[in-house]
C-alpha cells in the first residue's frame, strides 16, 4: 500500500475537467461550478466556489482474494481514452458509524455485494476512494472515477445497482457531480 496522499478537489473556474451536471441525490447539494481540478499534496489552485480535501488510505473492508481480484483487473487513473469522470463525495450516518468493524463489512460484501457489483465494471471504469472523515470534512469519503464516454450507460448502471443496496440506507448525503475533458 502506497502511504497516505493528502488530495484537493477544488471547483470554480480553472481545471482540466467540465463540470458537466451538479445533482443531489441525497441531502444538500453543493454550489455550481465551471471547472474542477484534483490536485495531489498542496492545492495550488485559486479558493474557487468550494473545496473539499481528503487523504488515500488503506483497505478497511476488503478481503486478501477480493484484494487480489481488483488488483488482477482494475486499471489506474489518468488512461487517454477516459475523457469521462464523477466525483461522487459521500456522507455516511451516524448510524453505520456505530456499528462494529464485522457488521459494517458484513452490510457492505455480504448483503449489499458491493465489491462483486463493482467488479463487473473493471477494468471500464478506474477509481480512487479518498478518506475525508478524520479531517472533520463534510463528507466521509470523496469517490472518483474515470472511464471513456462509450462506458457512460454502464456506469449509470452501477450507480442505479449501489443505489439500491441496503449500505446506500446508511447514506445520507451524497452528490454526484459528472465531468468531461476533450
Ligand atoms: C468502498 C470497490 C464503485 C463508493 C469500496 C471498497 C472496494 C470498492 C473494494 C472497500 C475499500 C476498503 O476495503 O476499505 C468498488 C469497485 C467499484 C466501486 C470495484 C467499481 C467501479 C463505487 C461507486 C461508489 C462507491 C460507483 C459511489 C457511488 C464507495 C464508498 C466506499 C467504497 C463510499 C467506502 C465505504 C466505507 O468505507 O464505508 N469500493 N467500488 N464505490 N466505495 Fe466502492
Amino acid at each position: 500500500m502506497p502511504p497516505p496522499l493528502p488530495i484537493a478537489v477544488t471547483a470554480g473556474e480553472t481545471g482540466p475537467w467540465q463540470i458537466t451536471a451538479i445533482r443531489a441525490v441525497a441531502g444538500e447539494s453543493l454550489a455550481p461550478a465551471r471547472r474542477l481540478v484534483v490536485e495531489e499534496g498542496q492545492a495550488a489552485a485559486p479558493p474557487g466556489a468550494w473545496r473539499l480535501r481528503g487523504v488515500t488510505s488503506h483497505l478497511r473492508y476488503t478481503a486478501e482474494a477480493e484484494r487480489d481480484r481488483l488488483a488482477s483487473v482494475q486499471e489506474g487513473l489518468g488512461r487517454p481514452a477516459a475523457l469521462r469522470a464523477a466525483l461522487i463525495p459521500i456522507r455516511k450516518s451516524e448510524a453505520w458509524w456505530a456499528l462494529a468493524q464485522d457488521a459494517r463489512r458484513a452490510i457492505l460484501e455480504e448483503k449489499s455485494r458491493h465489491i462483486a457489483i463493482g467488479l463487473d465494471y473493471l477494468p471500464a471504469v478506474a477509481r480512487r476512494l479518498i478518506h475525508s472523515r478524520d479531517l472533520g470534512e463534510p463528507f466521509d469519503f470523496l469517490t472518483w472515477f474515470e472511464f471513456a464516454p462509450e462506458h457512460n450507460s454502464a456506469f449509470d448502471a452501477l450507480l442505479a445497482r449501489l443505489r439500491a443496496t441496503e449500505e446506500w440506507r446508511y447514506v445520507e448525503r451524497e452528490v454526484e457531480i459528472r465531468l468531461a475533458r476533450d
